[in-house]
């Protein structure tokens, strides 16, 4: 039980509350791990757990999973100091409060939807400010800078002169997001660029007022998340949104999965952070009952497409697109008819597509189907949404520019099979 232990150190500094902190879990040594309990499985546990160092120093963190050690990324999820691939933990030579806390993230490489966190209070070894009355008083704020993910908390708190303040005002004055009277910022649930940067200001009562920024970077996704219009979108617009189920004409049931806005509009549908409640999930999980989505004699969807609508949804269900904005790392040279025609394929179009119900008679399958579409035109008109063609994969949801460029440099390659 020891790796259970959570020590109740006085975190005096911080009450630290990013949404996803999970503590590691304390599973009963009897039950070993039931798999029907999906969480004790999903968590990396941190030796140590919570710790305490000073400036400057270092702290070696190791990880397991299962009772095994375990290769992961390491990363620091939020406060100060950097962290090595091999778990080397580096607090600030400074700091501008008396003590921090530094939350330190780490994901297994094998799976990344398997992580754990540990928690860091590093302390300077300053005299206390306050034990000398008559300095005149700083303003800080705690963290300085974070990294977020859309729908994800911030607790920003000031220090006069090391001690909790009151009596601040809370603003974001640059950014998206929203801050409340005690300093909880909340990210958006949605940005249109693959990150921004928000600036929240606290603000003393006095006269001339002194004030300090918080630095928040909100990312559309954070590497290891899943991207909802990217992963989850083709697959429910190819297998739940047709004409005649979950479309926005027939939406049956009332259940409307043709786009992000149309599914969260029932909050029954998805309750983020919780894949076990959201009727999605159970619908496609339901084996062996009538229920089960989509009904026969389509195929139920496979493990790892219902493994990934569980993430989704256990991440906040947020409206996430990982592509970048500008195409900056677009791949249009490496591309094949394999690796990334087909896959576009088989994400996006088949789901209607396919050999065995092909809409429009169209099958998007193999290589000859797929080139036949291109030489005739319709593969690009529609997917551009030309006017002369029906637009796909639908009138709401267009491939991003990059899946757009690596199809007009295969079918300029002369449509190779490849
Ligand atoms: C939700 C189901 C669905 C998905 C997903 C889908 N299609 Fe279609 N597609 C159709 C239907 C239905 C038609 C017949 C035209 C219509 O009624 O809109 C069609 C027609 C077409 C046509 C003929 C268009 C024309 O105007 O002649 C092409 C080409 C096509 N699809 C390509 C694609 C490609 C490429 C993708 C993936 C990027 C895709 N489709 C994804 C349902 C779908």
């Amino acid at each position: 039980m020891q790796s259970c232990m959570i020590k109740q150190q006085t975190i005096k500094a911080l009450a630290l509350s990013l949404a996803i902190v999970l503590l590691p879990h304390c599973s009963s040594d009897e039950d070993g791990g039931s798999p029907s309990s999906p969480s004790l499985e999903d968590a990396v546990i941190i030796d140590p757990a919570d710790a305490a160092i000073a400036i400057g120093e270092q702290l070696q963190l190791q990880a397991r999973h299962a009772g095994a050690a375990v290769e992961v990324h390491w990363k620091v999820a939020q406060g100060p100091g950097s962290i090595d691939d091999s778990g080397v933990y580096s607090a600030p030579a400074s700091l501008t409060v008396r003590s921090v806390t530094a939350t330190i993230r780490a994901t297994m490489q094998r799976d990344e939807s398997i992580r754990g966190f540990a928690q860091i209070v590093v302390s300077t070894n300053e005299p206390d400010p306050n034990d000398d009355p008559g300095t005149t008083v700083s303003l800080a704020v705690q963290p300085e800078s974070a990294a977020l993910n859309l729908n994800e908390e911030l607790q920003c708190q000031a220090f006069f002169n090391g001690q909790p303040a009151s009596g601040v005002s809370w603003a974001v004055t640059e950014g998206p997001g929203t801050v409340d009277a005690n300093g909880l910022y909340r990210a958006p649930s949605s940005i249109d660029a693959s990150k921004l940067r928000a600036l929240i200001e606290v603000r003393s009562a006095g006269s001339p007022p002194l004030t300090r920024s918080v630095e928040v970077q909100v990312y559309n996704y954070m590497p290891g998340t899943v991207c909802f219009q990217r992963d989850v979108m083709p697959m429910l617009l190819s297998n739940c949104a047709m004409s005649g189920c979950h479309d926005a004409k027939t939406h049956a049931d009332g259940i409307d999965l043709s786009s992000y806005e149309a599914m969260m509009r029932s909050h029954e549908t998805v309750r983020p952070y919780n894949a076990g409640d959201s009727e999605l999930y159970e619908s496609i999980t339901d084996f062996g009952d009538d229920d089960l989505m989509p009904p026969p004699p389509r195929d139920p969807l496979s493990k790892e497409q219902i493994a990934l609508v569980r993430r989704w949804i256990n991440e906040g269900a947020p409206d996430s697109d990982c592509a970048p904005p500008d195409g900056s790392n677009c791949d249009t040279v490496d591309v094949g008819f394999r690796s990334t025609i087909q896959p576009l394929m088989q994400s996006y179009c088949v789901g209607c597509h396919s050999n065995a119900a092909p809409a429009d008679n169209l099958a998007l399958e193999s290589y000859e189907q797929v080139r036949n579409s291109a030489r005739d035109g319709g593969l690009l008109g529609s997917i551009v949404h030309d006017p002369a063609y029906k637009a796909m994969p639908s009138k709401d949801l267009k491939l991003n520019d990059c899946q757009i460029k690596q199809i007009r440099v295969w079918i300029a390659a002369g449509t190779p099979d490849n």
